[in-house]
């Protein structure tokens, strides 16, 4: 089952493609339910927030459970492998959070850790990708490396395809894009202290 494979490879090297993890109707329903409107995505966060385009260039609306029953949906799959993995692991996952992202033609991200300061807590990263028809010349890959800088893997944003990896060892980036490309990024994370208060999950 995906979820045993899951657990498998996050103990062995730390990353998983997880092919399938959603029926191509539950992402036509997933994907009905992204925002109209959309935010330029941010790098660092809160006031230390700015616009980094030279970075990264999609844009982002966070997810609301108010947003619809798939995303609800999503979410409460998102809890069991949240539950699954801390009964494995001893990451004492938290909370999680996430956004849908819309890369247009020429969007890219670049090489980044998940995890940098202020952002400590994130723990485990998902992406989940939600584009039909996707092929080669789309572009828009996933490139994951190790923390020595070594290529690891290139992976395709494919419809259904879930990638979870942990957010403190692998570097990546999204190449740039040459057709729309919509995703869902989230972090699970531990709750820890940061300058002196407690740093809840948004
Ligand atoms: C991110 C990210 C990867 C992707 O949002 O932090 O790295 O494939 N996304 O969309
Ligand atoms: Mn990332």
């Amino acid at each position: 089952m995906g979820l045993e494979k899951l657990l498998d490879a996050i103990a062995e090297q730390g990353w998983y493609v997880w092919d399938d993890f959603l029926t191509p109707d539950q992402v036509s329903r997933l994907r009905f339910c992204a925002p109209k409107s959309w935010q330029r995505a941010r790098v660092g966060r809160q006031d230390e927030a700015q616009h980094i385009s030279q970075i990264r260039s999609d844009k982002i609306q966070w997810l609301k459970e108010s947003m619809g029953q798939p995303i609800q949906d999503y979410l409460d799959q998102m809890e069991q492998i949240r539950q699954q993995v801390n009964q494995h692991f001893f990451l004492g996952l938290f909370e999680y959070e996430a956004h849908f992202a819309k890369y247009e033609v020429g969007d890219f991200y670049k090489k980044h850790l998940d995890a940098f300061r202020g952002n400590e807590n994130r723990k485990l990263t998902t992406v989940f990708y939600m584009n039909p028809h996707w092929c080669a010349a789309d572009g828009g890959e996933l490139k994951l490396y190790d923390l020595n800088d070594q290529w690891i893997e290139t992976i395709a944003p494919t419809s259904g395809r879930l990638v979870v990896f942990l957010s403190e060892r692998f570097p990546h980036e999204v190449l740039p894009t040459q057709a729309e490309r919509i995703s869902i990024a989230g972090w699970f994370r531990t709750n820890g202290v940061t300058e002196n208060r407690l740093d809840i999950a948004r």
